[in-house]
């Protein structure tokens, strides 16, 4: 006999989908964990009842009649309560300080303020850290970039001892639990990571990855993508067969990171000449000149904060 499986009507299905969609959107938009959101929208319904209970018992003790007047006051009265209302339901729901920040936000874009909040920033390195420190120094003191986490796959990497030199949090990555996607996305979010810059990370960007920072990842390639790209192709890699096939030039892209190896639209070139004396060491000491001057300041720009020269 043929087993006849509940299938739900077609629009029961559409709505499930969009509602995954949209949830995922906003745990993405606000880095917030799926129990963190439920939780947010919880405190958003109950504070929201609350604030028009509250409300309507305030406007029943006012001398004042139903009217255009009454709707004025009422309208009035929710805008000043709804903050408190949610949040005092905030505390105990554990949200309190993502509606300080969300309530902090709402009256500065009321106000005409430009965001004061920095773009939270996490560097990926699994080497020395060059980049890394000069990404550093370039963004001390800026009130909109500021680098809160180093992340690393390399115990006893370089760039390791940078991050403590410089009191930022660091975090070793193991590859298998990577690889899964989105294993370390709760860090990243713990750090509320706006935006990822890539300063010598080898490793492929898992999907998972990609889709919670669209557009917000950025890599440096020591060559001029796409030539001398792809996997296999880094550090001293690139150099030699830049040497080898006699190129005339090299030099640096700076590129959004997608699925696929030094693949993502570039953002930024930077060129220097090979000569018939180079060596790969040479070369790699003329990029990493490149990399050097333009890096921060690229990944400023990108990030709408031009730095100061
Ligand atoms: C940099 O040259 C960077 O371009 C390269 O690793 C080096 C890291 O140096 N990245 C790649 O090859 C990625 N495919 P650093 O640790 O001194 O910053």
């Amino acid at each position: 006999m043929k087993a006849h499986f509940f299938q739900p009507p077609a629009a029961i299905s559409a709505f499930f989908i969009h509602f995954c969609a949209m949830f995922q959107k906003l745990q993405n938009r606000w880095k917030v964990s799926g129990i963190s959101l439920v939780l947010i929208i919880c405190t958003f319904a109950i504070g929201g009842s609350l604030c028009g209970y509250a409300g309507r018992k305030i406007m029943a003790l006012l001398p004042v009649d139903k009217g255009v007047l009454w709707v004025i006051i009422y309208i009035l009265l929710i805008t000043l309560l709804w903050p408190l209302a949610v949040l005092l339901v905030s505390i105990p729901l554990g949200q309190f300080t993502f509606f300080r920040k969300y309530i902090a936000k709402i009256i500065g874009r009321f106000g005409g303020r430009r965001q004061t909040q920095p773009v939270r920033i996490a560097i990926f390195a699994s080497g020395g850290g060059s980049n890394a420190l000069q990404i550093i120094n370039r963004f001390a003191g800026s009130p909109h970039l500021k680098i809160v986490l180093i992340v690393c796959n390399k115990p006893g990497a370089g760039v390791l001892q940078i991050a403590a030199d410089h009191h930022i949090p660091y975090l070793v990555i193991e590859k298998e639990a990577f690889f899964k996607g989105t294993h370390y996305l709760p860090e990243l979010q713990q750090y509320q990571t706006d935006f990822i810059v890539l300063a010598g990370f080898l490793w492929k960007i898992p999907a998972g990855l990609i889709q919670a920072y669209p557009h917000k990842i950025v890599n440096i390639h020591p060559a001029l993508l796409p030539k001398y790209g792809g996997k296999g192709m880094y550090g001293h890699f690139v150099h030699e067969a830049v040497v080898q096939n006699g190129e005339k030039e090299t030099g640096i892209t700076i590129h959004y990171v997608d699925e696929q190896y030094d693949h993502g639209t570039h953002i930024f070139q930077a060129r220097c000449p090979v000569t018939p004396g180079d060596t790969p060491e040479t070369v790699a000491q003329k990029v990493l000149v490149l990399e050097h001057r333009h890096f921060a300041e690229v990944i400023a720009q990108v990030l709408g904060y031009p730095l100061a020269t």
